[in-house]
């Protein structure tokens, strides 16, 4: 049983100067890549879909493969609802046994997040589980609709963790998720200024772009967990893409054989940069 809550895997992270992955997934093969990632780099790592790609991936599908993939990993896993947006969500969640839930209330007034993610917290300790909330805006598309970034204020932040209870904050200092159109100019005096005035593990959402020198700062700023949605799922289609490409005709178990592969060598990769093992790039 490497079934875990995520607190934990941040601390292990924070002693060793590093943070943990937490990879988004979709379908099987992107459970059984990350999976297979992490036991042969002997990293745990965090499981996690958001609420708004469960269309494509039903959450009564995909969330007992996510919960039965970490329970048999021969590594420690969290199981995570992703910008989780109603209520009715976070609790199915919660049923199904995801060890937490990041509520996304970054686009309510203060005080409405600051309650609504009181709630949340409330509802996941009766379960056992934590929970992730966010304050100020991280842009792009992933919870919700297409967001502005708007600077998570530092002298918010302490407030809110105090008054929410909540174990894991992700802030917005510039990131964005998707795909960005040049560099992001990451705010690490933000950063700063927000850990000095929190003791919760800080998140890092919209991974996919930034170079391993945003993610080396970052994590010296206080990031624990870093998110990885877009470059997994590109990686499992350009696998998919390439192993058609060179058939006439496509095998089923090969096709599925290259997108785990895609999968894996992406999260093979964010780990151990996110590990440390590559400080010295
Ligand atoms: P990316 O899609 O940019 O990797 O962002 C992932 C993320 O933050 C999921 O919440």
């Amino acid at each position: 049983m490497a079934l875990v809550t995520m607190d934990r895997l941040m601390d292990r992270a924070g002693q060793k100067n590093g943070a943990v992955g937490a990879f988004n997934v979709g379908n099987m093969e992107m459970v059984m890549g990350v999976v297979q990632a992490a036991q042969e780099l002997g990293e745990p790592v965090i499981l996690q879909i958001a609420q708004k790609r469960l269309g494509h991936s039903p959450l009564s599908l995909i969330g007992p493969m996510m919960v039965a993939a970490a329970e048999n990993a021969t590594v420690d896993i969290a199981v995570n609802l992703d910008h989780g947006l109603t209520l009715e969500c976070i609790r199915q969640a919660l049923e199904l046994g995801f060890s937490s839930v990041m509520l996304d209330a970054s686009s309510l007034p203060f005080e409405e997040n600051i309650e609504a993610s009181r709630r949340v917290k409330e509802l996941a300790s009766s379960y056992g589980a934590v929970v992730e909330a966010e304050l100020g805006v991280v842009g792009g598309n992933e919870g919700g609709g297409e967001k502005q970034i708007r600077c998570t204020e530092p002298e918010s932040a302490g407030e809110f963790c105090v008054r929410t209870g909540v174990d894991a904050l992700a802030v917005a200092i510039g990131n964005a998720h998707g795909v960005y159109a040049a560099l992001p100019e990451l705010r690490f005096d933000i950063l700063d200024q927000i850990r000095e005035r929190t003791r919760v593990p800080l998140v890092l959402h919209g991974g996919t772009g930034m170079t391993p020198e945003m993610f080396r700062r970052a994590i010296n700023g206080g990031i624990r967990k870093i998110n990885i949605a877009t470059s997994g799922l590109q990686s499992m289609a350009d696998y998919a893409r390439d192993y058609c490409a060179g058939v006439t005709k496509a095998d089923y178990f090969k096709l599925s054989e290259a997108m785990v592969e895609g999968v894996y060598k992406n999260t093979a990769a964010h780990i151990r940069l996110f590990a440390g093992q590559l400080r010295n790039f």
